[in-house]
Parts: C-alpha cells; structure tokens; sequence
C-alpha cells in the first residue's frame, strides 16, 4: 500500500536522519555551543535502522533513501548501513546530505557500497566568512569532500547553499562561477525557521528572488522546463543558455508543498509527515516491542495520514516545531 495522505499526495522518498550530531554551528542551524545531543541508547541502531527502511521499500512504495543528519558521516558504520540498503527489494535509490567533512576518505568506502548521489553543503568559499558562518575553520576540508565525491564518480554532485543577510550573500555569483568550474550543481535554499535558537526573522531571510537578481548580475538566468519539475523543490534555471543549470529553493516565498513527496525518520525512531510537523509518529517504541511488519507498517500510513496540506510558515499562527532541523533530518 502506497503512501497516500489524504490530499493525494504518495510519499516515495525517505529522509532518514542518522544523527543529531555535527561537528560545524551553522548559525541558521544551530548555536554556537551546540545543542543537548541523544543519549545513544534512543537512537535506532543499524538493525532497527534497516528494518524500518526496508518495510518502507517492500510494503509502502519508498523508492529513495537520504541520509541526513546532523551530520551523516559522523554515524559508525555507515558504509555499512548504506549496503544494507542497497540489497532491499526493490532496491531503493540512495542519497546522501552532508557538509562534506571526512568526505575525502568516505566518499570511495560509500560509492562501493551503493551511495547513488550526494548534496554538499557549502554557503561560502572564503576561509573568514566560512569561521563566521559554520564557527569551525573547516572550509579546506569541506572542499577536499566535494572533490573526492566527484572522483568517486557520484556525479553530478549537487551543492547546497544557504544565504545570510550581512553574512554571505554577496556570494551568490562566485559560488555558482566555483561550481560552474567543477562540474557541480548549485541550488541555494531560502533559509527556513528551524534553527534551535529561533532566530530566524522573515526580514533577514535572503528571498529567492533576490537570489536570482544577483546572479542575474552576472549570468543570464532562463527558466528550465517547469514541466519537468515534478516534485523536485529547486527551480532550475539554465545559465547563459545552458547546458549547465542552476536550482532556487524557495521554500518560504515559493511553497512547494502541494507537489511533496517525502517522508522523515529521526534517528531516534519518530516518523515524520513533514519538516515543520508539530506531531510525530513513534516507530521506535513498537520496533523494540517486537512489532510485525504489518504493524510497523500501519504506524507509517497513520503518520502520512496526519500529513497537513502545507508548512503554513506564511500563516500569522505558524508554530516552529519544537524540534530542530539537526534533529529532523534536512
Ligand atoms: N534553512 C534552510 N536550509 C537549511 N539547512 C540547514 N538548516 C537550514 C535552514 N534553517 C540546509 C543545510 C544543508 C541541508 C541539510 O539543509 O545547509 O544543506
Ligand atoms: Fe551541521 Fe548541517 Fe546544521 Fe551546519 S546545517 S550545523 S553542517 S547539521
């Protein structure tokens, strides 16, 4: 039975957090001294891990697998969980979100294991700005992942990147010239509310729009086929005509939700609808009671059930959710 809500929208992709650690503090993400991290006894270990995914893949119609975090590659054993899920029937596609730090030793170990794709965070390619931002003087290693995930051949490796108003948002050309130059595919993302200090404010928010005026400065943008969007969140745009592109997340001033098709499992085992849900499933506590597939099952169709028709982050009662996106998974 597919993932349905009752908007008639099917989940088919699964974000599956591994961790609530990082070892960056993105300041849209996190404070500077980090946050209360999970006791390792309320995380899923890789076997609950797996089975949860794989009656995801065998029963319910999940067709992609991300990992997220926190960050990902700080999770024991990965290549391992990524192998695992690679021999589910029917085997899924498997994505990874990362900021790229141990990357240069991981991304050959997780390409054999069966890691498809990958999304590396970068907001930034100045050593300063990059110690301002992330508050770890990390920009070299960051940049040392990004080459070894192309060697590695998990092209076209996509690059994720934030703006900050005052931060880096002058940056917004010279990022796509770097990526550009290295065959990477940019797509900037309108920074969300979900930062564990609360401290976004609309007005701070770099909009898409301003996103694509400043490139415009410097590139020709023209719109890429809207029709082959599908569910995918980035407008892509081409650059000087192409063939190389460049996508725009407009979460907040371009919602996307009615086109969703995405599913979320925190490390600790709750299911979730959506990024901003206030609500979650717990699939831990019945996995660990010796649940049978059919019952884990059911606990996946009434969380996608509950799933509301979009973020409402527009809406004047918008209620971040209590939990932050380390937490949830990106
Ligand atoms: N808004 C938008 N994007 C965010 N990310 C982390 N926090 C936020 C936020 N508040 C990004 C990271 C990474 C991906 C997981 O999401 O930079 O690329
Ligand atoms: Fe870490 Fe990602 Fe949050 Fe930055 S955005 S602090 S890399 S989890």
């Amino acid at each position: 039975m597919p993932l349905t809500d009752q908007f008639g929208r099917t989940a088919t992709d699964l974000r599956v957090s591994l961790t609530d650690r990082c070892n960056l503090r993105c300041a849209y993400c996190m404070p500077a001294e980090g946050l209360d991290w999970l006791p390792k006894p309320e995380l899923l270990t890789d076997d609950e891990l797996v089975r949860a995914v794989g009656v995801a893949v065998a029963m319910l119609g999940i067709r992609e697998v991300r990992f997220t975090g926190g960050e990902p590659l700080l999770r024991r054993g990965l290549p391992g969980i990524v192998e695992r899920v690679a021999g589910l029937l029917p085997r899924p596609e498997i994505s990874l979100t990362t900021n790229g730090i141990g990357l240069d030793r991981l991304a050959g170990p997780l390409r054999a294991a069966g890691l498809d794709r990958i999304n590396v965070s970068l907001d930034t390619l100045s050593r300063e700005t990059f110690v301002q931002l992330a508050r770890r003087d990390r920009l070299d290693d960051v940049l040392a992942g990004l080459k070894a995930a192309a060697s590695a051949g998990m092209t076209p490796v996509k690059v994720n990147a934030v703006l900050m108003r005052g931060v880096n948002d002058q940056e917004a050309p010279a990022l796509l010239r770097f990526c550009l130059e290295h065959g990477y595919q940019l797509r900037f993302i309108e920074q969300m509310p979900l930062d564990a200090q609360h401290g976004w404010r609309r007005a701070e928010m770099v909009t898409a729009d301003e996103v694509l005026a400043a490139l415009s400065t410097e590139f020709t943008l023209t719109p890429d086929d809207p029709a082959g969007r599908g569910s995918a969140p980035a407008e892509c745009f081409l650059v000087d005509g192409g063939p190389e592109r460049v996508g725009i997340i407009g979460s907040v001033t371009r919602p996307f939700c009615g086109a969703c098709d995405r599913i979320r499992l925190t490390a600790d085992g709750q299911l979730r609808n959506c990024l901003f849900a206030t609500a979650e499933s717990d699939l831990r506590t019945p996995l660990r009671a010796g649940a049978s597939d059919d019952e884990l099952a059911a606990v996946w169709q009434r969380c996608i059930r509950a799933k509301l028709p979009g973020h409402g982050i527009n809406d004047p009662d918008f209620l971040q959710p209590a939990r932050p996106m380390s937490a949830i998974g990106g």
